[in-house]
């Protein structure tokens, strides 16, 4: 899973850098991300798309490290956001505001006010009422804002139940049968402008067949908006492809592309602009957190390996007891135990795995592994810890792109009541 992250010897190097060198000069609990494997893992998207209109924006809560946007940008990205908070991180590392797609239930007029100033590509909007709140935001400024409707094609992406948000109980877009009404509502207002549509069926997705149902529902939905005489300028699939955290093995971002565009070939749209939002399959395995051991805790049922990195740091086990590999910076020889690797929290969820087979000592140092996606970018102080450093390596340089947060920098802007 992770190309660029490999031992060399008995040591794990990120690119040409020692990762224990990385911790010994800055500490951990460190995030270190290989540009090299950000750059190959888009690579694999341009591949699929070559000689397409495309417009690939990148999903940037999987990770928004101001370095990671501009990395992405330089490339050619446009960005997904969520957030005028991400909007605003997009602009602060370079990124043009009119290749942005906003993404989102819950966008506040503020929010709208901040996005169609800045003049982003698109508004995905995810309901009727949101419709009319944008329409009505964009004719106070004198505007028209882009749209795109989010729909709800009701497959079922066979994820996580957190993280799938393709079929008829979530949140998520509008429902299949409601979207011909709603183009309808959307064309009829003056404020708005249709230029696309789109949807995303859910996240760490590994298999093909749950975007082919995808496509087909949406291009039916594509026929019946253009037959009642909407144009669909872009159609956009959302993001969702999955990595190897555990030995699964999703389709490669370009093998998905072929089959996916086969298909809008046979049905006579292969020619259409396209978009995509890929978040964790561009950054997940480009990245890992680095943690020193503090204690190991023998015990009668299970043993503990404590570790300076806790679920404040890292919240995905905690949260959907998702599964990183966790491995040794310098491989030790001779027997292992099975350890549950846990963090300094005070919280039974505070874990970064289970029934781990290490060779450890306290004072070594881990990596856990595929996690350059929703991990730094989740982190919170809980327990007052700072939020971790953060290192891009490429090649054999390593530049800190977020220095360690201190204490007092996470309660800097609290106020003492006189
Ligand atoms: N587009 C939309 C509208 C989304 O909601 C998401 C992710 C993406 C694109 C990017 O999906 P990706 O390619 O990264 O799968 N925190 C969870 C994942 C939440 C995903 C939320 N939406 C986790 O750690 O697994």
């Amino acid at each position: 899973g992770h190309p660029h992250m490999a031992y060399r010897g008995t040591d794990l190097f990120c690119e040409q850098v020692r990762l224990a060198d990385l911790a010994q000069a800055h500490g951990t609990p460190l995030y270190v991300y290989s540009k090299a494997a950000m750059l190959d893992a888009l690579a694999a998207y341009q591949r699929g798309f070559a000689g397409r209109k495309v417009q690939i924006c990148y999903a940037m809560k999987a990770n928004s490290s101001l370095a990671v946007l501009q990395l992405f940008a330089r490339a050619g990205c446009g960005f997904d956001i969520v957030s005028g908070g991400e909007l605003a991180r997009v602009l602060a590392a370079g990124g043009d505001a009119s290749k942005v797609i906003f993404s989102g239930v819950g966008k506040t007029r503020a929010e709208m006010r901040q996005a169609l100033a800045a003049g982003i590509g698109c508004f995905n909007v995810e309901s009727e009422a949101e419709l009319e709140v944008l329409n009505e935001v964009a004719l106070g400024m004198g505007a028209q804002a882009p749209v795109s409707i989010r729909v709800n094609p009701n497959v079922d992406a066979k994820t996580h139940p957190y993280i799938s948000t393709g079929l008829k109980g979530n949140k998520f877009g509008v429902a299949h049968e409601r979207t011909l009404a709603t183009y309808q509502r959307a064309a009829a207002l003056p404020g708005l402008r249709v230029v696309g549509i789109d949807c995303h069926i859910g996240s760490q997705i590994t298999e093909v067949s749950p975007y082919l149902d995808a496509v087909d529902r949406v291009l039916d939905l594509v026929q019946g908006i253009e037959a009642a005489g909407i144009a669909i300028h872009h159609i956009d699939f959302g993001g969702g492809l999955g990595i190897t955290y555990n030995g699964e093995t999703p389709p490669a971002a370009d093998a998905l592309w072929q089959q996916l565009l086969a298909k809008l070939d046979a049905r006579g749209y292969g020619d259409r602009q396209l978009m995509i939002e890929p978040g964790r399959s561009l950054v997940g395995n480009a990245g890992v957190c680095l943690t020193e051991v503090l204690y190991l805790k023998p015990g009668e049922q299970k043993n503990f390996c404590i570790v300076d990195a806790a679920m404040n740091d890292l919240p995905r086990p905690a949260m959907y007891e998702a599964f990183h590999g966790i491995v040794p910076l310098h491989a030790r020889s001779g027997a292992t135990t099975t350890y549950d690797v846990v963090g300094p929290v005070c919280e039974s969820g505070d874990w970064l795995g289970r029934d781990r087979a290490l060779a450890v000592h306290s004072g070594d140092l881990l990596a856990v592994l595929s996690a350059g996606a929703y991990c730094a970018s989740m982190a919170s102080t809980y327990n007052t810890r700072g939020r971790a450093a953060e290192i891009l390596v490429d090649g054999s340089q390593a530049v800190l792109i977020r220095p360690r947060e201190s204490a007092a920098d996470t309660f800097k802007n609290e106020i003492l009541p006189s």
